[in-house]
């Protein structure tokens, strides 16, 4: 049932301020985080294995900077395919999550059965519980995102990022890297972070009317610094699955390392590039951008709107969020500007070809 939505995927982005709520409930617990029993011990793990596919791959290398900056674990992310078949050495005293909506991808699923036995705790964070890779996991982290039907993942990728957020807060409690008030003061902000989607969600119609722009074009490149780095790549992958534009990403320190060649003024460059201590390094790569003709799409708050200056395309301003949020908050008006861009070339934006929404061969 779409509720009145043209495609699945609008109503899963729409659902998202709802369904980060219950995710959110479901791990909260008076104002403090509330694990499903028996819980993780992060005091006795010296580094963390985060391992998925596609989107969910994306989710692990945000969570990446999480789990280093909050806990100072020390993280190793990889692609399940490469994973399994790569047989990394393990360390005993570490943990794995494997990160899938469905629970059922095939090379998600050996990855995990290659760490049984090796590490001390297997974590499953799915969306489907009655799954299999939930089933061989010795600890299931629901994301309570709800059914997911269009095969580009959106509610999914927001809910699999606050669970790992949470597990991030979490491990940063126990291991006294961040103090509890420090712990509590980050939650309240998370509470907050529904109302926040809902301002994003508001950009809709101007996002709508930019993509008629994005539609034209042949490539698109997205560019990030820090946790908006793997943002972007979600940005490229979502803008390719649903609207078969070649769209590719870079970290934005990247950009003079190659990439820089490719611009031209055909070439939309969406930078997402929050208020932060990186901010400026991300506006002086855009310069770069705009100098070479490059139109750029700035994804920013009101503050960095005003700081980046004269020549920028398009600006699209996000309300104001502690910066380890924006990544999650970034992802709205990413995942409207590829549905929409989708909707103007007339793509089949649920089915994309080629695609499936589950991957139960490798
Ligand atoms: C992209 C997308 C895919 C999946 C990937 C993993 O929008 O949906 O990249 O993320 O196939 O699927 P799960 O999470 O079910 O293991």
């Amino acid at each position: 049932d779409k509720a009145g939505f043209r495609h699945f995927m609008a109503k899963e982005i729409a659902e998202q301020p709802a369904v980060i709520t219950r995710t959110l409930d479901a791990y909260l617990d008076n104002g403090r985080i509330d694990l499903p029993a028996p819980g993780l011990d992060f005091n006795t793990l010296d580094r963390l294995t985060l391992v998925a596919c596609g989107t969910g791959h994306y989710a692990c290398y945000t969570a990446k900077y999480w789990f280093e900056a909050l806990a100072r674990i020390p993280v190793d992310i990889d692609v399940a395919s490469e994973f399994r078949y790569r047989e990394p050495p393990l360390d005993p005293a570490s943990a794995a999550l494997f990160v899938s909506q469905s629970g059922e991808t095939a090379d998600t699923l050996a990855a995990l059965r290659y760490c049984k036995g090796k590490i001390s705790t297997i974590g499953a964070v799915v969306n489907v519980t009655e799954s299999s890779i939930a089933r061989d996991s010795d600890l299931v982290f629901p994301i309570h995102a709800g059914a997911e039907i269009g095969v580009a993942s959106t509610k999914a990728f927001t809910c699999q990022l606050v669970v790992l957020l949470l597990l991030a807060l979490e491990a940063a409690r126990q291991r006294g890297t961040l103090t509890e008030e420090e712990v509590t003061g980050r939650l309240t902000e998370l509470r907050a972070l529904p109302g926040l989607i809902n301002h994003a969600l508001a950009l809709e119609e101007r996002i709508g009317r930019l993509a008629r722009r994005v539609a034209e074009a042949r490539d698109v490149l997205f560019l990030g610094r820090g946790a908006m780095y793997p943002l972007a790549l979600e940005g490229a992958l979502k803008m390719k699955e649903i609207s078969y534009i070649h769209a590719e990403a870079y970290a934005s320190g990247e950009l003079k390392h190659g990439p820089i060649a490719l611009i031209d003024e055909h070439v939309p460059v969406v930078v997402m590039a929050p208020t932060d201590t990186l901010f400026d390094k991300t506006v002086s790569n855009m310069q770069e951008v705009m100098a070479r003709g490059g139109r750029v799409l700035l994804i920013t708050d009101a503050e960095g709107a005003s700081a980046a200056g004269d020549g920028v395309w398009e600006t699209l301003i996000l309300p104001e969020v502690a910066p380890f949020l924006a990544p999650i908050l970034h992802a709205i008006p990413v995942q409207l500007l590829a549905y929409h861009t989708a909707v103007e070339k007339g793509t089949d934006v649920d089915q994309p070809r080629n695609l499936a929404k589950s991957v139960t061969v490798e």
